[in-house]
């Protein structure tokens, strides 16, 4: 069943900490001589920053969009190691990922931090992919919503200012690399929560993509993507073989 919104429609590979040059090369090779996706749906690559002045260079003006899997909510200056929003758009970057549980469970990101990373995104004309999402101990103690609640609520005011800019993925904690699925009944529940909690903070919540990220594969990518609240996925390990990301893309 497709959306009858405006929605667009993604699947955004999250590469992770993966790749070399040689592999990369040969996967985006594969992706970029496949077919576009039909009108209204994207695909998208999150790569390593090393790797950006590659993938920039390898995916030209091809319909594969670019994107980072970080970036420093500051604009410049002593923060040793961050990679800023102006640097991710001077090498082609066009989306970013914020927030995704890696990041919040290795490197203590908050969902303020969060919050103003996407703000920082937003500024910058790259499209922030706000990651959320509950552990395996919030789903069993009831609390999944109240967990994603709190993640969505310092996005409060730049959901009110970017309006459709953005980007959100629902991919519970429990279901990233585990091969364990959320069911699309379960996804769809979350996925609906997330578009009233983005409907209480700004008209354009019926507009927002909203993608689910966990453990999709070809075989169930088509039984997510036709629920009616999922907007496409967030893609990790199966992003890293083209057959199998191109396969879920088709799923859109
Ligand atoms: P996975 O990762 O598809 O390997 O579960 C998804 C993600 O972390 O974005």
């Amino acid at each position: 069943m497709q959306s009858s919104s405006a929605r667009a429609r993604w699947v955004i590979g999250n590469w992770k900490m993966n790749g070399s040059l040689a592999s990369n090369a040969a996967l985006l090779e594969v992706l970029t001589a496949a077919p576009r996706p039909r009108p209204g749906c994207s695909i998208g690559v999150c790569v390593p920053s090393p790797y950006l002045n590659q993938a920039q260079r390898l995916l030209g003006a091809t319909h594969v969009v670019l994107g980072a899997q970080d970036v420093s909510e500051h604009e410049s200056g002593a923060f040793t190691g961050q990679v800023s929003a102006a640097m991710l758009r001077e090498f082609g970057g066009r989306l970013v990922l914020v927030g995704h549980s890696e990041r919040r469970q290795h490197n203590a990101e908050t969902s303020e931090v969060v919050a103003a990373k996407a703000r920082t995104a937003f500024a910058h004309g790259l499209t922030p992919v706000i990651c959320v999402g509950e552990t395996l101990l919030d789903r069993e103690s009831g609390a999944a919503e109240a967990t994603v609640s709190a993640q969505l609520a310092p996005c409060a005011s730049l959901v009110r200012d970017a309006g459709t800019s953005l980007v959100f993925a629902y991919e519970p904690v429990w279901a990233i690399g585990t091969g364990k699925t959320a069911t699309p009944g379960e996804a769809q529940a979350m996925h609906a929560f997330i578009r009233e909690e983005i409907a209480s903070f700004s008209p354009n919540a019926r507009d927002t993509s909203i993608l689910y990220g966990g453990s999709v594969k070809s075989s169930n990518a088509q039984a997510l993507f036709s629920q009616v609240d999922i907007d496409g996925g967030l893609i990790g390990g199966a992003s890293l073989v083209a057959a199998d990301f191109l396969a879920i893309a088709a799923a859109l």
